[in-house]
């Protein structure tokens, strides 16, 4: 099994899933690590662990480092189980090891495991000394979980932020500069489309909280390790945490006859007569999860459907529902669609993009049964609309 020393005598013994296609319904497709890292000091510390199925895998790591007995403390900077799944396992090894982790996580790991470990509960700000380090733990709540913890060791400029700057990606590389920018930067966007976005003013505080310390070295729990591209992630998570957007446009539709594909591409055309940036995602083949990289860096959102029961198409309905909780602020919207009978669809659009504060320059356009070319004349004159509206 290989392991990578990251920094003196502290190792990567992490999980690869290759194959993992599905994470929460968030579709990963380069798989994706659980990075654990085992600290050797006075005090061993193995920080995280890696999803249940993988515990082999990282036992095996261990194992060529040191006797897992020899564990003092397991520390748990987040409870969910992609990074806590294999803490009673590893325990049935280390059986005197104690579990760090902050309030939130010892009630969130009792809950789970149902099990008497020893913790040992930090607060954000308390400093444990293991040796000739001292782990100094910062609590970053909502970033994800409530019990969400980054954990600094200053004696090595390293951070150990948990989820925070994580990246689907399995790879035997574990350096960024070993990947290159544009594919990190891609999966870190869409890491944080899906994951993160609905957090922004607590990255915020977090990013602020972590500003004053030396890091030369960001080592998350999925994903490469940032040590190269530290500033340009920094930069871009500034922004995005901002809600910042490029002034690109992205039509996210679905259609049962083509009326509803015939209006996304004459607002395309209009967009593009506009010299704007324009992406066009049908939901029937692209996946919510991809989509949401584009909503992440696109200022106007067009969304489409026809109205199928009063409603809109279930692709479109639980594209809503996901683009609510994710909940991207400071976006223009518009809705279209087609529709036979009685078009709500356009209004039920309308409803969440309302909901968002999303602003909304024009009102949303509905045809009913097949647009003429007059029509589509005018929706593609609608497209030029937004175009226009896209800097005001
Ligand atoms: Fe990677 Fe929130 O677990």
């Amino acid at each position: 099994m290989n392991t990578t020393e990251i920094k003196p005598d502290i190792y990567w013994v992490g999980g690869i899933d290759w194959d993992i296609r599905n994470f929460h319904g968030y579709l990963t497709q380069r798989g994706t690590t659980y990075n654990a890292y085992l600290i050797l000091d006075e005090k061993v510390v193995l920080v995280d662990t890696v999803k249940h199925y993988l515990f082999d895998e990282m036992l095996a790591r261990i194992k060529e480092i040191i006797d897992p007995s020899k564990i003092d403390f397991v520390l748990s900077n987040h409870v969910e189980m992609d990074h806590s799944g294999s803490i009673p396992k590893i325990l049935e090894f280390a059986k005197n090891a104690k579990v760090i982790t902050s309030t939130k996580g010892e009630k969130g790991l009792s809950r789970h495991f149902k099990k008497d470990w020893d913790f040992h509960v930090v607060k954000s700000g308390d400093t444990l000394n293991i040796g000739k380090r001292t782990l100094h733990f910062v609590h970053t709540p909502m970033v994800h979980w409530p019990d969400s913890m980054v954990t600094y060791i200053p004696e090595d400029k390293l951070l150990l932020p948990n989820d925070g700057f994580g990246q689907h990606i399995a790879t035997s590389e574990r350096f960024d500069d070993e990947i290159g920018w544009e594919i990190l930067r891609e999966e870190a966007g869409k890491y944080y489309a899906n994951i993160v976005l609905p957090f922004g003013d607590q990255v915020k505080k977090a990013i602020e909280a972590l500003s004053g310390l030396k890091i030369d070295m960001i080592a998350p729990s999925h994903g490469i390790i940032w040590r190269s591209f530290i500033p340009k992630i920094l930069e871009e998570y500034t922004k995005w945490a901002n809600h910042k957007t490029d002034n690109k446009a992205l039509i996210v539709y679905d259609s049962m006859w083509g009326s509803t594909e015939k209006m996304a591409y004459k607002l395309m055309e209009g967009l593009i007569e506009e010299k704007i940036h324009t992406t066009v995602r049908c939901l029937k083949t692209n996946h919510i999860s991809d989509v949401m990289t584009d909503v992440l860096t696109s200022k106007m959102i067009l969304i489409g459907s026809p109205t199928l029961n009063n409603g809109v198409l279930p692709s479109v309905g639980g594209f809503l529902t996901y683009i609510k909780g994710l909940r991207p602020r400071n976006r223009k919207g518009f809705s279209f669609g087609s529709y036979g009978w009685s078009g709500q669809a356009v209004g039920e659009i309308e409803k969440v993009m309302k909901e968002l504060k999303w602003e909304l320059p024009i009102e949303g356009k509905k045809i009913d049964y097949i647009p003429d070319d007059d029509e589509l004349m005018k929706v593609k004159e609608l497209g030029s609309e937004l175009g226009k509206r896209m800097e005001t």
